[in-house]
């Protein structure tokens, strides 16, 4: 079951029963996302490589909303992104309709969620979406992302989703100088991203939140 909650920066988060946890963190939805996919990864990215276009994977679409921010940030920066995420647990259309997020276009919001899944889809000039329903554990990733926007739930939780193999699968499915980044920055965690060939920076956290992981291939 899903629950409604909402953070300190005045953004909803869903609670998941199933998982014993937040989507996001209480300190912020919106301020989170933010600052570990787009600030930590997508801004940082494109500051060094001044790419046309960038090619995106996200583990866990969920609420949409690091789509969202992507999104955003592709149209106000004139990038091309084009964005491939997965989602075992599609989180159902009338739940999507009660998250009110404190965001400039919600109708770019809405049409995330109303493009079709398993088929790419051009949501603005510089956006195009594609969903996978589909389980990461078993999913066969190809090898050309720049960058991989890791938002499973966390290593309590979900233990298995931070099995080397899955560490694995996530570095082969990045370009030279690909990045991932991810709200977990536990010691060994970090360390088997160092053994697999990442370069692996402990960042200062969003509010509430000490350390985060950004890792560059
Ligand atoms: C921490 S939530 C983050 C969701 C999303 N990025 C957001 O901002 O709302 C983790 C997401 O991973 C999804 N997930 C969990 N296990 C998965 C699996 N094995 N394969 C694909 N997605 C999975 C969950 O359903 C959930 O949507």
């Amino acid at each position: 079951m899903l629950t409604i909650i909402n953070t300190a920066d005045g953004n909803p988060t869903l609670y998941s029963e199933e998982f014993t946890s937040h989507y996001h963190s209480m300190h912020g939805s919106v301020a989170e996302s933010n600052y570990i996919f787009i600030e930590q990864n997508l801004a940082y990215y494109v500051l060094q490589h001044q790419p046309a276009i960038i090619h995106i994977f996200e583990l866990g679409f969920g609420t949409g909303l690091n789509a969202y921010l992507a999104a955003e940030f592709a149209s106000q920066h004139k990038i091309s992104i084009v964005y491939h995420t997965i989602e075992l647990y599609p989180v159902p259309l009338d739940i999507i309709e009660k998250l009110v997020f404190n965001i400039f276009d919600i109708k770019l919001y809405k049409s995330l969620h109303a493009a079709p899944w398993e088929t790419e889809t051009i949501i603005t000039p510089t956006f195009t979406l594609h969903k996978h329903e589909g389980n990461f554990l078993n999913y066969s990733l190809p090898n050309y992302y720049h960058l991989f926007f890791m938002d499973a739930f966390g290593p309590v939780q979900q233990p298995e989703m931070w099995e080397p193999a899955m560490l694995q699968k996530i570095y082969d499915s990045l370009l030279p100088s690909g990045i991932m980044t991810t709200f977990s920055a536990r010691g060994n965690f970090r360390r088997y991203l160092q053994t697999l060939g990442f370069t692996v920076e402990r960042l200062p956290g969003p509010k509430g939140k000490r350390h985060i992981t950004r890792a560059v291939k």
